[in-house]
């Protein structure tokens, strides 16, 4: 392993989330708007998709760059069929320490056990609102939240561990915030906060809607005491705070008020196998066409870690509304988060 590959801010590779597919079964506005996902959106072709034999060929090459933790993305990615068999295939490379599933968890009654058979023990789960009527609502789809809640049971009995993740939006969902602290808290599952991002190119983003962490954990603290949780690892996303006297933790994920991008080193993979060095990057550098044009793992890794060590992203710490309405950006849906 190459210890020493670092981008131009000194960061290395740690991270590598990996979306398997551009499809979604809900459109949420902030990431698949129904006015631009309609029923006639053309997704990608199954051709264009990177096979599982190469992803599980890139997974290789990436940790001998550096990565150790995965997280498979979408879209939704348990639309992606076989999805436990690519689990498996990226289990089996040595040096892989950690995979994880971002999912919104509607399928996870069909595609739970056999993920958790595959090896899979960590699962993030995306929801934005207890109401039922809200919920539908924000995932565009009508659906409420019994059945991802019912879901997430069904998961934990499993034994997966089990993150949910929030969407916070101004004037949308603050009425959730402390009915979602209570129902996970009893759960013991942590909650994460999330700060509304101005993701892709137009998701009605602007700093008006979103609600910082600062008010939130103001808001929770008006119901708990709570206490800071120290990191688990270097260049963890969230910052956590324990419920004092209980097992029971939140999070946030603070984007926008306390962007973490000095010490960020993820790095990003389309279904498409465009390579990403930041979420809100403006173009991809194109690892499948290398792939499929015949390039030899040698040649893929010295390619790759070029682009890594050209790497001078730090979005988050830059954004202004300016930036945010302006800059061109890949979408949200596209890369998984
Ligand atoms: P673990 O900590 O490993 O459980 O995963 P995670 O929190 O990194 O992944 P998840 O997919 O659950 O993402 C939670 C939120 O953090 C999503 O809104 C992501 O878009 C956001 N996020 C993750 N990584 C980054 C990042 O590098 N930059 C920014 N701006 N947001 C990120
Ligand atoms: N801001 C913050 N988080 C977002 N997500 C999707 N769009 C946004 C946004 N605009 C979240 C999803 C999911 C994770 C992968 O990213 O809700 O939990
Ligand atoms: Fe689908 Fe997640 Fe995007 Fe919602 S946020 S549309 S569930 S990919
Ligand atoms: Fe990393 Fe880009 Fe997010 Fe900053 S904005 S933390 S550089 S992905």
């Amino acid at each position: 392993e190459r210890q020493a590959l670092k981008d131009r801010l000194g960061r290395p590779i740690r991270d590598l989330r990996i979306s398997v597919t551009d499809r979604c079964n809900f459109r949420c506005s902030y990431c698949m708007p129904k006015e631009v996902f309609g029923d006639d959106y053309a997704f990608l072709p199954k051709q264009e998709l990177l096979s599982f034999e190469e992803i599980h060929r890139l997974t290789q090459i990436f940790v001998s760059m550096g990565v150790k933790k995965i997280r498979l993305t979408g879209g939704e990615p348990l639309l992606r069929r076989g999805l436990p068999e690519l689990v498996k295939k990226i289990f089996s490379v040595e040096g892989v320490e950690d995979v994880g599933l971002t999912t919104n968890g509607l399928l996870l009654k069909q595609h739970g056990p056999a993920l958790f058979e595959a090896g899979l023990r960590r699962l993030n789960i995306s929801l934005d609102a207890l109401e039922p009527d809200l919920f539908g609502k924000l995932n565009g789809r009508g659906v409420g939240s019994s059945p991802i809640l019912q879901n997430i049971d069904f998961a934990k009995e499993l034994g997966f561990e089990i993150k949910v993740n929030m969407v916070v939006q101004k004037g949308v969902n603050e009425a959730e915030i402390l009915p979602m602290a209570a129902y996970f808290k009893e759960k013991g599952i942590t909650l994460r906060y999330i700060e509304f991002m101005d993701v892709g190119n137009d998701n009605g983003w602007s700093f008006e809607k979103v609600v910082t962490k600062k008010e939130i954990l103001e808001k929770l603290r008006s119901a708990y005491e709570l206490e800071p949780v120290d990191q688990d690892y270097f260049g963890e996303v969230a910052k956590r705070y324990r419920y004092k006297g209980s097992d029971s933790q939140v999070g946030f994920i603070t984007s926008v008020s306390e962007s973490f991008c000095s010490s960020c080193t993820r790095a990003r993979l389309s279904s498409d196998g465009k390579f990403y060095t930041c979420l809100f990057a403006t173009e991809g550098f194109d690892i499948r066409e290398l792939l499929r044009s015949g390039l030899d793992d040698p040649e893929l890794l010295e390619a790759i870690s070029r682009v890594w060590e050209r790497r001078s992203d730090r979005y988050s710490d830059e954004r202004t509304e300016q930036t945010a309405k302006s800059r061109k950006k890949i979408g949200m849906s596209y890369i998984g988060g």
